[in-house]
């Protein structure tokens, strides 16, 4: 089909406009963020003695099995990773923010939380969320997770949050529909990981509908 034909097609729009109601409210990077705190949990920025724990969780097989990364993740890989974060700050346009998550009554490291602003338009977020194997099954992960969409969708304004997740990784699929996301889409063969093509569900919620569900009534 010739570039005309789909012009014509697309009544020759120009890519959609954001959604000018939503002003950016935080254009830029939060270079402030140190720590905060919820229920059960400290959410902080990872330190160099998380290299352990965090090389640990990632290593597990039942954790790594539908992410990205091939195990063992070694101890250095984990000192390179959080080095990697020490100059990094949440909300940066374009690039991945990894927090750790902290029990608050032992302080030890059980997990992470991730967010990546959208290079082109920094009212989008997309999240992801790891635990420990022995920290899950506690609603630790989906305190972690509202308080990443409180950070996100109050806090940062951001107009809208996505979560993909393998569709076989049903401990994920529950946790994002717990906390009533959308799912808006399945993606076949949407991704390489592991020497196989995946299938994807996406996942998604607007700031106005995580306000409502957060406060109902
Ligand atoms: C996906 C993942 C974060 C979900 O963690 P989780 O521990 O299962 O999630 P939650 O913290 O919400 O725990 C939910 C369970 O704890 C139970 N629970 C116990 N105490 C609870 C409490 N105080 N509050 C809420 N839930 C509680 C819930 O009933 C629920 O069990 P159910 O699913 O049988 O109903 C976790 O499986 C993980 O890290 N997986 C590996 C990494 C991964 O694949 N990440 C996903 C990337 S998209």
């Amino acid at each position: 089909m010739s570039s005309n034909v789909l012009c014509l097609l697309f009544a020759c729009t120009a890519p959609p406009r954001p959604d000018e109601s939503t002003p950016i409210m935080n254009p830029r990077p939060d270079d402030a963020f140190d720590e905060d705190t919820t229920e059960r949990l400290v959410i902080r920025r990872f330190r160099a003695e998380d290299a352990a724990t965090l090389a640990a969780y990632r290593s597990d097989p039942a954790v790594a099995r539908y992410q990205s990364w091939d195990i063992p993740f070694s101890q250095a890989q984990a000192r390179s990773f959080i080095e990697g974060l020490q100059t990094a700050n949440p909300d940066t346009p374009g690039e991945w923010f990894q927090f750790a998550v902290v029990e608050a009554a032992t302080g030890l490291h059980i997990g992470d939380l991730a967010a990546c602003v959208d290079a082109d338009d920094s009212r989008l977020a997309t999240i992801g969320i790891t635990m420990a194997t022995a920290a899950q099954g506690q609603g630790y992960a989906s305190e972690a997770a509202a308080w990443l969409l409180d950070y996100l969708l109050l806090d940062r304004r951001k107009h809208r949050v996505t979560a993909d997740c393998d569709t076989r990784n049903s401990n994920a699929v529950a946790l994002l529909e717990h906390l009533r996301m959308r799912r808006e889409g399945h993606h076949l063969q949407s991704a390489w990981w592991k020497g196989e093509w995946v299938d994807e569900y996406v996942y998604a919620i607007l700031a106005k509908e995580w306000l409502e569900r957060r406060s109902p009534g």
